[in-house]
């Protein structure tokens, strides 16, 4: 779908520490990847990240969580496109309530040209 993009991915024992708690680093980079698709869906350009804004991580993603990421396009500018992600959790294998929002923020991609110089979105205002 146009300017949306989503992935799943399984949190392993080397995307967390020895808690079992998954990095911020981790979890940031799966958001940034999944932003990057919605961004060229939209674009239909390549694009590059420029800022990584705000980043609630509102509760602790474990070991064994099965990760929905979920971005979508919010607004576009001449150049530049802002992407929502949201990052769902769901408890696979201890039977807790799935599906819980666990972490989401904002980014931004700017299109770029093959010279890597800021372009145009495709059909932008
Ligand atoms: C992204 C990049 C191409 C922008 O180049 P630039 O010459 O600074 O671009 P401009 O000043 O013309 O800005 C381009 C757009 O980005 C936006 N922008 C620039 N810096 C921004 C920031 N910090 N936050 C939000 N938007 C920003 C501008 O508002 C503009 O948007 P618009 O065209 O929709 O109005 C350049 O900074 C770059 O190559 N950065 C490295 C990108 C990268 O490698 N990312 C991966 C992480 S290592």
């Amino acid at each position: 779908m146009e300017g949306e993009a989503r992935t799943l991915e399984l949190v392993f024992p080397e995307h967390a520490n020895p808690m079992g708690n998954a990095f911020g680093g981790f979890v940031v980079g799966l958001m940034d990847k999944v932003g990057s698709y919605a961004a060229v869906r939209r674009a239909k350009k390549p694009v590059v990240t420029v800022a990584v804004g705000r980043v609630e991580f509102k509760v602790p993603i474990k070991v064994g969580d099965l990760l929905e990421v979920v971005a979508r396009v919010e607004k576009v500018g001449r150049t530049s496109l802002t992407v929502g992600v949201e990052v769902y959790k769901e408890q696979l294998l201890r039977g807790e309530p799935s599906r819980v929002l666990a972490t989401r923020g904002q980014l931004v991609y700017v299109a770029v040209d093959e010279t890597g110089a800021p372009t145009p979105v495709d059909g932008e205002g």
